[in-house]
């Protein structure tokens, strides 16, 4: 029987930290606020917008929420970021991805404000976190560091295998385990043999958007299992990258979908809000 990792446990103690910091940061008539713009429709990412907006609630953050139509121009896009650049009640500015096809998501995240960068995927950010000088934590692998710790469960000298090399989760994951020394291992769909890589970690992270994709015999009795996958099996059901019901009775610690990551990395965009607005 594994431990199970609560996240909306955890992220509620990152949250209350955060909340107690921004009231003093109103009581000095500095009221943060976070800008979450949404092109498009992707009803996903309705419901992720809508998230943050109760998270900066919850927080005290001012929240400014511009809702683009589908076929908002690159041009138009770049207009608002440069605007939200120089508005100095935004603190933050968070783009949601996917974006619609006609503009180039490259061409945006690099046109944030690097101060400004609370999702921490401007170049500029993404060099700090490989060089280990932190300024923003990339939300969804930094939550997975707060998980970690805030279980009791040591990072250092640990064989930590990473499934994905997403910019946004595998490859800033890879940096953050590294850092805590970590011995990391980068597994994506190019690895061959990938179960015998994913069965020598002691810490496995699955972060490749297929539901079930990690069965019981590619996990290490004794691992601790972190599902960074959020998908829907043929049922429409909310679900993680690993086969629950079947890795969880051999893993040490396992974080369960939905309920696990997801409120972690709201959390962590909280705290990237804090950051930047001091
Ligand atoms: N879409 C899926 N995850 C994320 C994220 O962490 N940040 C942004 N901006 N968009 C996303």
């Amino acid at each position: 029987m594994a431990k199970i990792i609560d996240g909306k446990v955890i992220a509620a103690n990152v949250k209350k930290q955060v909340r107690e910091e921004v009231e003093k940061l109103i009581a000095e008539g500095k009221q943060p606020g976070l800008a979450v713009v949404l092109v498009g429709n992707n009803p996903a990412s309705r419901v992720y917008v809508s998230n943050k907006e109760k998270d900066c609630a919850e927080c005290g953050f001012k929240s400014y929420e511009y809702a683009l139509p589908e076929e908002t121009t690159e041009a138009q896009l770049l207009e608002l970021v440069d605007q939200l650049n120089h508005d100095d009640s935004v603190n933050g500015i968070l783009v949601q991805l996917p974006l619609p096809k006609q503009i180039c998501e490259q061409t945006i995240l690099h046109a944030i404000d690097p101060k400004k960068d609370v999702d921490a995927f401007h170049p500029e950010n993404v060099g700090h976190i490989m060089i280990g000088d932190f300024r923003f934590l990339p939300c969804t692998p930094a939550g997975v560091i707060e998980m970690l710790d805030q279980s009791g469960i040591e990072i250092s000298g640990k064989h930590c295998v990473v499934i994905g090399r997403s910019n946004i989760v595998g490859k800033p994951m890879a940096m953050l385990l590294l850092h805590r020394g970590g011995t990391v291992t980068v597994c994506h769909s190019k690895t061959k043999n990938l179960a015998e890589e994913t069965r020598r970690a002691d810490i496995l992270v699955a972060a490749v958007g297929k539901a079930g994709f990690v069965t019981a015999d590619m996990v290490k009795p004794g691992a601790v299992v972190i599902d960074v996958g959020i998908n829907r099996n043929a049922e429409g059901k909310l679900c993680g990258d690993v086969d629950y019901a079947n890795v969880e009775p051999i893993a040490s610690a396992i974080t369960p979908v939905p309920g696990g990551v997801g409120p972690m990395t709201r959390a962590i965009l909280m705290r990237n809000t804090l950051t930047a607005a001091k």
